[in-house]
């Protein structure tokens, strides 16, 4: 079979802002005790932090990570995590009915987030606390001096402020899950007023609402109306979260994902704009997909962990590699929304639903999906461009109409060369493709990078770290401005060429 895609230069979905690359790392079971951080580690640095780790995170280029969670910020006091660690203190989380000391906080994750070249997304605990705590927070991190939080924060260690631009207003608010759950007036409000004294504060942060915790919240659209209309002048962002799996083992139906991924996005960038027009505002709601991944691997096992242990094993998912051609569709559908999507965070980074994953006392190794997002983040930078596809389609359980192929480009003008992203959801069919790069005036394949594997189930593990890599294909050929390659059943294409 055959599948023809054309590119148009002038076809410009957006700049994408690089922040759509960015990634979250909570306290949560071995995300950071036992995974960024092991101080008895033979890897360990001279601040605990494991070199092997910083490795991979840096390969994956994170510009952003969100920060200290996830549902674990709605019960966290800030205060602990600071000042001498002999003080601090060790307590309950109720997020995760597990045992926080505190050994890491603001200033030491600060550190490593410089090790791995990446910036903090904060988030502010609106669960328990409120608009005190939250701007007490700003000014401890970002005021230069001379006032109560920032001379608490010099005489802690750090005379320069971390001028820290991005912060998360809590986190799914809207789940009977969260600590300190609210309805979306409650919420709204407290949105309203927290974000109002943390940018009186610091005037540069930029805030991000809570959206819905996934479009199956039978709240959500009246949630994010509500909470637009009563924040919308205090807020630049709304987060969308929302985690994929396969559960039924209906493999057509969850290589379709990015779908329904695509259509959430639309139905949010729709809500915004409708509280727009009703405010006859001038400002422009953008979207932080501030968490997406695959997760449902790990669910059953964590139903059954004992109370209260300290970095306990959660949340493990251990991903095959139809995960990663899904988390590869998922990434197309970010990068085809650059437009309104401008943050997002695969969640998460380390051993917590990660594509790094850790060993305690061993090694670190990739997971499946460590490589599209690997490929994206590298090469999705520049310029998003539509792109016209035309390739055949099928049914599944859940959609109709599937396009069996799924593509986005991107165009790096700094270096003159296009990235085109490419997902053949098929599990049968190889494809001709035929790309037409004329109007980017491309004369020569840089190269073709496939994912691929005989099983769909394959996995990377410790001992087979890697079982599914990506490898070079050598037979793409740029001809008169049209590419020809083959883009074989159920693999993960990345094509660049200049
Ligand atoms: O990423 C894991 C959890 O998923 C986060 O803590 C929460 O925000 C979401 O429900």
């Amino acid at each position: 079979k055959k599948a023809t895609i054309t590119i148009d230069r002038l076809r410009i979905i957006a700049t994408i802002d690089n922040r759509i690359y960015g990634s979250f790392i909570e306290h949560l079971g071995r995300a950071v005790y036992d995974g960024i951080y092991e101080p008895t580690h033979p890897m360990a640095d001279e601040d605990g932090f494991r070199k092997d780790v910083i490795q991979l995170v840096k390969k994956l280029n994170v510009p952003i990570i969100r920060y200290p969670g996830g549902n674990f910020v709605s019960g966290y006091n800030w205060e602990d995590g600071v000042g001498p660690r002999s003080e601090r203190p060790t307590k309950l989380d109720l997020a995760w009915f597990t045992r926080e000391n505190n050994e890491i906080g603001l200033h030491e994750f600060s550190k490593w987030l410089k090790k791995v070249d990446s910036e903090m997304m904060m988030a502010v605990n609106l669960g328990t606390r409120g608009a005190d705590e939250a701007r007490n927070l700003v000014e401890y991190c970002n005021h230069p001096g001379g006032s109560y939080w920032s001379d608490l924060r010099k005489s802690h260690g750090v005379l320069e402020p971390y001028a820290i631009k991005t912060w998360c207003l809590g986190n799914e608010m809207d789940g009977p899950w969260q600590i300190g759950h609210k309805t979306a007036v409650e919420y709204g409000r407290l949105a309203n007023e927290a974000g109002k004294v943390m940018r009186w504060t610091d005037p540069q942060i930029e805030l991000v609402a809570c959206g819905s915790s996934n479009i199956d919240m039978p709240t959500f659209a009246e949630w994010e109306a509500t909470v637009l209309d009563l924040s919308y002048d205090q807020v630049d962002y709304l987060s969308l979260h929302n985690y994929y799996g396969n559960p039924t083992d209906d493999t057509p139906s969850y290589l379709a994902k990015g779908i329904e991924m695509d259509e959430f996005i639309k139905s949010v960038v729709a809500i915004c704009d409708y509280v727009k027009a009703k405010k006859r505002s001038k400002k422009k709601i953008n979207l932080s997909f501030d968490e997406w991944n695959v997760w449902y691997h790990s669910r059953e096992a964590d139903q059954f962990n004992e109370r209260w242990q300290f970095a306990p094993h959660l949340l493990e998912d251990i991903y095959t590699f139809e995960d990663a051609l899904l988390v590869g569709g998922l990434l197309i559908t970010l990068i085809k929304n650059a437009d309104r999507v401008h943050m997002a965070c695969l969640a998460q980074l380390v051993n917590v639903i990660a594509p790094v994953m850790t060993k305690t006392g061993g090694k670190a190794w990739c997971q499946t999906i460590f490589y599209p997002f690997l490929h994206a983040s590298l090469h999705g930078r520049g310029v998003a461009l539509q792109v016209n596809v035309d390739s055949p389609k099928y049914d599944c359980t859940q959609f109709t109409d599937v396009p069996v192929l799924d593509a986005v480009a991107v165009w790096n003008e700094e270096d003159k060369t296009a990235t085109l992203f490419v997902l053949n959801r098929s599990l049968e069919e190889d494809l001709d493709l035929s790309c037409d790069f004329r109007s980017l005036k491309a004369s020569g394949v840089l190269e073709h990078i496939v994912l691929e594997h005989a099983d769909l189930k394959a996995v990377n593990s410790v001992e087979n770290p890697d079982n599914v890599v990506p490898v070079q294909s050598r037979g793409a050929s740029l001809a008169g401005g049209r590419l020809s390659c083959v883009v074989k059943r159920a693999t993960w294409n990345v094509i660049r060429v200049s």
